[in-house]
């Protein structure tokens, strides 16, 4: 097959990552026999210093005409002055909310040989496997804001949704719970937040048209205490946007790393964003150390959902799987004695296994 894939490095390691995915889809291309082509544009920080625009036009029209999009992460020191007027975050925010892609799908897969990069005990991750669907384009993070001045130091943002969002990210999780374990979790705060009682309702009123599926719900505070205590228990988790983001970070601890965490943001089309759900990590930026690892199973992802090309999707997750047992480590995931390798040289490794 044809497929025009934007890559959008961003910032910090992001740009680091990228590269090493962008070698897993070209290597994939060349086994597979497809033609891909790549168009890197401008996101975040990066664009800002170009352009003066976190998500330049030409950027958001790419990625609109393309059939998915690589990212790597948005964000720095430079840029995180409170009082700026425009902030890398809007880039990766507008990119979301311009492709629509109101459903964030965050899985948390254990490796056994990374049980000791967690710091939970080994037992806990016995069994592992859940995904997190993080609603993407509502909720507190595009709700009416205002900023506090020196004038008026009030300052306010507003998580507010519709039935109909709500309802659509309950039927991505519902559908994605009946081709797993048939397990959905609903996590919201109902005991105080309005948005959350009409979260509950219109979940469980989209779970009567999945009987097959059992629906629990949890309220957030509770929910980040059992991902701790029992996570082996849960199959999909559905949340509001940024329930998602504070309990993806927590789950990625599962895995031992945020550097094993892969994201695919999608909507009603094929076209996506997949991006590690780590950020751009400015304090190791341009050493060559990061972990390409959720990079490249965000690459998987891009395969798997975009293109319906789920052999070689799977081949990507096989390789990394293979890499990973077989001992080679970045040094986030480097146990004691173990001697890191860099993040060029676990690209390789990566498709050494391919
Ligand atoms: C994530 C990130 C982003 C988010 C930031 C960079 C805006 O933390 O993808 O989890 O909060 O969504
Ligand atoms: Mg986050």
């Amino acid at each position: 097959m044809k497929a025009a894939i934007v890559t959008l490095p961003g910032d910090g390691i992001g740009v680091e990552v990228v590269a090493e995915g962008v070698k897993v889809l070209e290597a994939i291309g060349h086994v597979y026999s497809h033609t891909f082509t790549f168009q890197e544009c401008l996101i975040g920080g990066a664009a800002i210093d170009a352009a003066g625009d976190p998500l330049p036009e030409a950027t958001l029209a790419a990625c609109q005409a393309a059939d998915a999009v690589l990212l790597g992460a948005v964000g720095g020191p430079k840029w995180s002055d409170p009082s700026a007027q425009v902030r890398p975050e809007q880039g990766l925010l507008g990119l979301r909310k311009g492709l629509g892609l109101y459903a964030n799908l965050r899985p948390v897969r254990i490796y056994p040989e990374l049980r000791e990069a967690s710091p939970l005990k080994p037992e806990r991750l016995q069994g592992v496997d859940l995904v997190v669907v993080r609603e993407l384009t509502g909720g507190i993070y595009f709700g009416p804001r205002q900023e506090a001045t020196d004038a008026a130091p009030v300052a306010f943002d507003t998580m507010l949704y519709s039935a109909d969002e709500v309802r659509r990210i309950a039927r991505k999780a519902f559908e994605l719970a009946r081709l797993r374990r048939g397990k959905l979790t609903s996590v919201d705060k109902a005991n105080v937040l309005a948005s959350s009682r009409l979260w509950r309702r219109v979940v469980t009123e989209i779970g009567h048209e999945y009987p097959d599926v059992a629906l629990d719900h949890m309220l957030v505070d509770s929910a980040a205490m059992h991902l701790m205590r029992r996570p082996a228990d849960f199959d999909v988790l559905v949340m509001e946007n940024m329930f998602g983001d504070i309990l993806t970070d927590e789950a990625s601890m599962l895995a031992g790393s945020m550097g094993m965490l892969a994201s695919a943001s999608i909507g009603e089309g094929t076209n996506g964003v997949y991006e590690p759900i780590h950020g751009s990590a400015p304090d190791i930026a341009g050493k060559g150390i990061a972990n390409p690892l959720a990079t490249i199973l965000s690459a998987a992802l891009l395969l798997r959902y975009s293109l319906g090309l789920e052999a070689e999707a799977q081949a990507v997750e096989s390789a990394v799987t293979a890499v990973v047992t077989s001992g080679v480590r970045t040094p986030d995931i480097a146990g004691p004695g173990v001697t890191p390798i860099s993040t060029a040289k676990m690209g390789d490794e990566v498709l050494a296994a391919l």
